[in-house]
């Protein structure tokens, strides 16, 4: 029997596979957990016909209804270090490999470098898409190449960095090619001339406060975990997407105006002139910290995040995510530009984190 075959369901909940725990359905549904098992369902004659979604850990998707196409679930596996040059290891893992647990086994393979991203949720196929970024590093510093099946040629394909296009939160697979390519597995550059990445104030303060002056890399892992835990819901317990909203990037002359009326405005400046702030001090200065609307709240440890207060739906979601647009807009004439995939039945692109 085609083993891609048995995997093809109809009719699949998809409430335990996103991390906001949204009710939705999608008509199609297959796990694909190694690469024949795609080759299979490409073959079939209904592959061509289908509007197809790629899904990693849902950790960054808002499902505001039931998706009538293909959804495709990736859980490929696998770990290895694939090369060593003289001065990077170079370790490749399946697209449906875990990321936080990722993060552990390279430390513990003795390979740092990833240990601001500890406890990220998602999968590792999910981290190149949107960059995934925490505690002053982006998953594009460490990040060699990534493998792909193109679903319009059926074709796999390598993407090197450049041709990712990383930017804050963003990547081609955000943009131009969004929808368009299913990630297979994705090859890491950790340096051997490790240095700790602890500029961001959080971790400089975290560490200050441990007495560590010279952290090792599971110094600075221990420092991230703890912050995270503080900061930000374990979606296990409490279901949320992470960040809501990205970090708005403004021009100079509305970061002077907003500075003069707000000095304690947290900002930070970017290479091209324009600043950036943070949508948590914005959203919590409008009053929305620790609020609910209905079924869904505002974290009150972190405004950035919307949380499932229990039975919310998409819907939900989007009503009070538009109720702080609105506020925020208002009080500040800065526009928040959500973060995650927001898939509904509308035709939309890829992918959830
Ligand atoms: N702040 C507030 N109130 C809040 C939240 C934040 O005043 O409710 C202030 C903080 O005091 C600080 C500034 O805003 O001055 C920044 O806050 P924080 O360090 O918590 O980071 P963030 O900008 O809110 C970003 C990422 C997070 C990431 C942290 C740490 C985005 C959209 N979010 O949040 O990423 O963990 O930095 O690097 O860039 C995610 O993407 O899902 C995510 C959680």
């Amino acid at each position: 029997m085609n083993p891609s075959i048995a995997l093809l369901t109809h009719d699949a909940s998809l409430q335990s596979l996103n991390t906001f725990r949204l009710p939705a359905r999608a008509a199609w549904f297959a796990a694909i957990e190694a690469l024949p098992q795609l080759a299979g369902l490409i073959a079939m004659p209904e592959w061509k016909h289908r509007r197809r979604f790629v899904l990693g850990g849902g950790s960054n998707l808002i499902l505001t209804g039931d998706f009538e196409g293909l959804m495709l679930h990736v859980r490929i596996s696998g770990r290895a270090l694939v090369a060593e040059s003289a001065d990077a290891w170079f370790v490749r893992a399946g697209a449906g490999e875990i990321w936080p647990d990722f993060v552990r086994w390279t430390l513990e393979r003795g390979w740092p470098g990833l240990e601001n991203l500890a406890l990220i949720p998602g999968t590792v196929g999910a981290a190149p898409i949107q960059n995934i970024g925490a505690y002053g590093l982006e998953v594009a510093e460490r990040f060699q190449q990534l493998e792909a099946v193109d679903l319009e040629t059926d074709e796999m394909v390598t993407f090197d960095r450049a041709a990712c296009q990383f930017g804050y939160r963003d990547s081609v697979f955000k943009r131009e090619a969004a929808g368009r390519y299913l990630i297979t597995a994705v090859t890491f550059r950790l340096p051997r001339r490790w240095q700790p990445v602890t500029g961001y104030a959080d971790v400089a303060r975290e560490l200050e406060a441990r007495n560590i002056a010279k952290p090792t890399a599971w110094d600075v892992f221990d420092a991230v975990v703890a912050i995270r835990s503080r900061k930000l819901p374990d979606p296990a317990r409490i279901p949320n997407a992470g960040s809501f909203f990205k970090n708005p990037v403004v021009d100079a002359t509305v970061f002077i105006r907003l500075i003069a009326q707000h000095p304690d405005l947290p900002h930070y400046p970017k290479p091209d002139g324009r600043v950036k702030l943070a949508a948590g001090w914005l959203i919590e200065r409008c009053g929305w910290k620790g609020r609910n609307i209905g079924s869904v709240g505002v974290y009150e440890h972190q405004a950035l995040v919307l949380v499932n207060r229990g039975g919310a739906r998409g819907e939900d979601v989007l009503r009070l995510a538009e109720a702080i647009r609105t506020s925020v807009r208002a009080a500040f004439g800065v526009e928040l530009e959500p973060e995650p995939v927001i898939l509904g039945s509308q035709p939309v692109g890829c992918v959830g984190g």
